[in-house]
């Protein structure tokens, strides 16, 4: 295994040495949340606004956070490298308490870890990947991006387990989101996403395509999008920091729109790659 160096409450030090209590509430109850950010050459991709999704999660699960805006860039800054692209995960647990209890602990500092990892790019992206539906299974508070990923894994390994890339969530006759990422539709010629609520994790990918496709004129509508018209839509699409935009093209074993990548697809692709590089 790699002995990359991680990030653990203060520290930087090789993984084979970044080592957490048992006690941890990360571990005992899943207690915590977390961030993936992108670092294309150097620099990280919408800083801030990963900042602002931190803040919003720890207030989410009632943890103060542990570091100001200024402090987590210095914490992450020796992760960054100008001649890789990497991700840069983070983790904040409510921390050790030495009684296993569900209610919050007093006085316990918070667990936090970082490490990164060099971006391999997705391979299938030219010829589309194929999504499973699944009735959506999490809890009501998606939009904290709290570890606690259990009914995120076990909708993604369905998909896996049946070929595909993911599993589009469906949550009372509408599409939600993926497993691990946004989902974006083209129907009737709008480019589709469904709004930001407590059913989804707001996704900054989202929200740069969305911004993005109303500078160059891409009309886009945040409502929300009933199966029976996602199952229409020429194109599906989904959005995450570790795959950026992914089309997909066969859902359900049904094919969408012509079965490859779709023309809004590449426009917007084009215009992402280009966006990212104007940023560096
Ligand atoms: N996941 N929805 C869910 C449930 C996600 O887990 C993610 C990303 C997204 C997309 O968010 P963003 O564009 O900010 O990456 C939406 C990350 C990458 C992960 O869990 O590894």
């Amino acid at each position: 295994m790699e002995n990359k160096i991680v990030y653990l409450n203060g520290d930087y030090l090789p993984l084979n040495e970044a080592k957490v209590s048992v006690l941890d509430r990360g571990f005992l109850f899943g207690d915590g949340i977390y961030e993936v950010i992108p670092s294309y050459s150097g620099h990280l991709f919408h800083f801030e606004d990963h900042l602002q999704r931190l803040e919003n999660s720890l207030d989410g699960i009632r943890l103060p956070n542990p570091h100001t805006r200024e402090e987590w860039a210095t914490i992450l800054a020796p992760f960054l490298d100008a001649q890789l692209d990497q991700y840069i995960y983070l983790q904040v647990t409510r921390g050790v308490a030495f009684k296993r209890d569900h209610a919050f602990p007093e006085h316990v500092p918070a667990t936090v870890f970082v490490m990164c990892s060099t971006i391999v790019p997705f391979t299938g992206l030219n010829q589309g990947v194929k999504a499973i539906t699944m009735d959506d299974t999490r809890w009501k508070l998606c939009n904290i991006k709290a570890i606690t990923l259990l009914g995120n894994i076990l909708h993604r390994q369905s998909a896996v387990e049946q070929g595909c890339a993911e599993a589009l969530l469906i949550n009372e006759g509408y599409l939600v989101e993926g497993a691990a990422s946004n989902v974006f539709a083209v129907i009737d010629g709008v480019l589709c996403t469904p709004p930001k609520s407590n059913e989804i994790l707001p996704g900054i990918t989202r929200d740069v395509i969305l911004d993005l496709a109303k500078k160059n004129n891409i009309t886009t509508s945040e409502d929300k999008i009933a199966f029976a018209d996602a199952k229409r839509a020429t194109e599906l699409w989904v959005t995450s920091s570790t795959r950026e935009i992914i089309p997909i093209v066969e859902l359900d074993s049904v094919q969408i729109g012509d079965g490859t990548p779709g023309l809004v697809w590449h426009q917007m692709n084009d215009i992402f790659q280009t966006y990212k590089k104007s940023l560096l």
